[in-house]
């Protein structure tokens, strides 16, 4: 199984630690990128880190993924609530899929609630700030480790 995971992030999440830092914190998306980094060399994961405000490049990304990956952990932003073509992709992928979302969307309003993409994740991670990205990585490669 492939060591190699795709960490995608979509829309408004390259204004991570600018915008609504009450909400999602004043670290920023290069400070994720170095931590995720440095667990997945940990891991032993090889990890593609990607940030879009466009819809097609995520879907690119997952078409990408879908021949050389072992897993994808995506927080796809607005995106989660919106986007049936992110959903179709990732239902194009056969690896494990894990959904992060910084904030604890069930405690926002009500239209953060549904997600298309939960329907094709193995798992969400919601509310666990920044963490959530690592807990995700954590659990790809235990997936990856037990495959062999
Ligand atoms: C988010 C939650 C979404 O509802 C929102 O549109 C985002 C970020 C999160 O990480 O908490 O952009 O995915």
């Amino acid at each position: 199984m492939s060591r190699l995971v795709f960490l995608l992030n979509g829309p408004n999440l390259n204004l991570l630690g600018k915008r609504q830092p009450q909400i999602y914190g004043h670290e920023t998306l290069a400070d994720v990128e170095r931590d995720c980094r440095a667990l997945a060399a940990e891991l032993k994961l090889d990890l593609r880190f990607h940030q879009s405000n466009r819809e097609y490049e995520i879907i690119d990304w997952v078409h990408e993924a879908r021949e050389i990956a072992g897993g994808i952990v995506i927080n796809p932003g607005a995106f989660t609530h919106t986007s049936v073509a992110i959903l179709d992709a990732l239902n194009s992928f056969d690896a494990p899929v894990f959904e992060v979302h910084i904030s604890n969307v069930h405690k926002r309003e009500e239209f953060r609630h549904h997600s298309f993409v939960s329907l094709r994740a193995d798992g969400v991670i919601a509310g666990f700030g920044t963490q959530g990205y690592l807990l995700a990585l954590r659990r790809v490669a235990r997936l990856i480790d037990d495959k062999g």
